[in-house]
């Protein structure tokens, strides 16, 4: 997605509230923009940023992005849902991925099915939740000690997404809700 929301920056200011240590290694998958993981470079100390993305005109659009602060990023081109492992082990993961169900698309402003690459936006209605799966499956393993993974979520799937952190085992999970006091933000641990 290349059009950042406003609830994307309320996951991304609720990360940088919630993280204060110096030199954090982190993670955003489905990068898009870049405005998660290129905000995160800039606000966080010190931090190294790996920008994961499936879609190369997206990942150039992360990296320019990066440029433009003199931020130093790591960019992978890889599908997320095709991974075992990641590269290395992080801090911080954070995702915004694909979260709108098909049958939704009706209910969206042309401005938004005009201007964004579907595969960027939707997921099947009978799986809303893959995305999320595959990324706690990473996380589970690829998180430091004490490590945190944030996403931001559909409205519809609060309880559904803390349902799915407890059978991954996540040791803590919080739901947050954004300025319309919708359920739009998870964060979990592993330990
Ligand atoms: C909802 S957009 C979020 C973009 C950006 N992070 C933001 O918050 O505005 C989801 C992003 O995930 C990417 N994506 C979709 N499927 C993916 C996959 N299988 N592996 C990696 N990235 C994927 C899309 O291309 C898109 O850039």
């Amino acid at each position: 997605m290349l059009i950042p929301r406003q609830e994307t920056e309320e996951l991304v200011n609720e990360i940088i509230l919630d993280n204060k240590n110096p030199g954090m290694d982190v993670i955003d998958i489905g990068s898009g923009s870049g405005c998660i993981g290129v905000t995160l470079g800039l606000e966080l100390s010190m931090a190294r940023i790996t920008a994961l993305e499936v879609d190369g005109p997206a990942l150039d659009v992360t990296l320019k992005n990066a440029q433009r602060y003199q931020l130093e990023i790591e960019c992978l081109l890889e599908d997320v849902l095709q991974l075992e492992r990641l590269p290395s082990q992080y801090d911080i993961m954070v995702s915004n991925p694909p979260y709108v169900l098909e049958h939704e698309q009706s209910k969206m402003k042309p401005n938004v099915l005009d201007h964004e690459p579907h595969k960027a936006l939707f997921v099947p209605d009978g799986d809303p939740l893959l995305y999320y799966n595959k990324i706690l499956s990473l996380a589970r393993k690829h998180l430091k000690p004490k490590g945190k993974l944030y996403f931001e979520i559909n409205e519809k799937f609060g309880n559904e997404m803390i349902r799915l952190c407890d059978e991954h085992q996540c040791s803590y999970v919080r739901l947050m809700q954004d300025l319309n006091r919708k359920d739009r933000m998870i964060m979990a641990m592993f330990d």
